[in-house]
């Protein structure tokens, strides 16, 4: 049993947790907690197990990239970089223009981010240990399995911006949104809802609806009832998005979000499975079989790594 005071909105509230896996259910979303100060054994029990939302208000408070980046700081330094938003390319410097001149019913190009994060790594460091360990850049976890989807990306985005379609992050893995710079909203529904979400059977983890502004809900009127909490992250905060947590996002004026994943031993067996599922629906099943009983046995090996510290990469391993 923890015994442990936090914030709940404006007031300090006592509360108590001992949660389980298997405690895992809608009423854990009821209210998303801002909490500073806590352990990282804390957070585990707390949040990381029962795999419940959580705002970390100071797990970014020694990045030199809060205060230092800015829209102006971009286009200042980063105005020439390549970025690409849809299926135009973009100098940053423009792209952020666009978004800082854009209204809600005519938003700048989204979603627009860095993904190669290498230069920026020396303000975002410390990777904090709440987000600690990660699986992704361990030399035994073959980088092919990830799709070439970025484990790390700088997200830009203006008023009108929000994330096309519910879904979880890719491969059951945990999201982290670390708000640099602006405030952004965050949807997140309730666990056990798929039902009510419209899956994609060729891309399990999103929706099929697509909408920049509201969802159409004739054409998708079970979606009406999907149970969702809105959560602002504002500058200086990290929100947790425990793996399998469907989620949109919304900016509400001009941001800047980190955005990374998290692979640990807690959602290793999701992930392969997703590894798996995904060369099956590819059509390579028996290449999914070799990749899945490669990964199960890798599993265990890597969490003994971990005991004696491995996988604690504070610079994100992209050195
Ligand atoms: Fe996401």
């Amino acid at each position: 049993m923890i015994r442990h005071a936090c914030r709940w909105g404006d007031e300090m509230t006592d509360v108590s947790a001992a949660f389980a896996v298997e405690d895992v259910a809608p009423d854990l979303f009821a209210q998303v907690d801002r909490v500073s100060g806590i352990s990282v054994e804390e957070f585990v029990q707390r949040y990381r197990k029962p795999r419940r939302p959580v705002v970390l208000t100071d797990a970014m408070q020694d990045w030199a990239a809060c205060g230092r980046y800015t829209p102006e700081y971009f286009c200042r330094e980063y105005a020439d970089l390549p970025i690409r938003s849809g299926d135009r390319e973009y100098r940053l410097g423009e792209a952020i223009r666009l978004q800082q001149n854009a209204t809600k019913d005519q938003p700048g190009p989204y979603p627009c981010a860095i993904t190669d994060c290498q230069a920026f790594v020396r303000d975002i460091m410390p990777r904090f240990d709440y987000a600690l360990p990660n699986r992704h850049t361990h030399p035994l976890v073959p980088e092919l399995i990830f799709n070439s989807v970025s484990h790390l990306d700088i997200f830009f985005g203006g008023p009108g911006n929000n994330f096309p379609f519910p879904h979880y992050d890719f491969l059951h893995m945990h999201g982290w949104v670390a708000q640099v710079y602006g405030d952004k909203e965050m949807t997140l529904y309730e666990p056990g809802q798929e039902h009510l979400l419209y899956v994609d059977p060729k891309k399990p983890w999103r929706s099929s609806m697509e909408y920049s502004k509201d969802p159409d809900y004739e054409r998708y009127p079970l979606f009406r009832e999907a149970r969702s909490h809105k959560v602002i992250v504002h500058a200086g905060e990290a929100l947790f998005i425990p793996c399998g947590t469907w989620h949109t996002a919304r900016c509400l004026n001009a941001g800047i979000s980190v955005l990374f994943d998290q692979l640990e031993p807690s959602n290793w067996g999701e992930f392969v499975d997703e590894v798996v599922g995904l060369r099956r629906r590819a059509g390579q099943d028996a290449k999914g079989l070799l990749i899945g009983a490669y990964l199960r046995m890798l599993g265990p090996l890597l969490s003994v790594a971990e005991f004696f510290g491995a996988n604690r990469r504070s610079d994100w391993g992209l050195h």
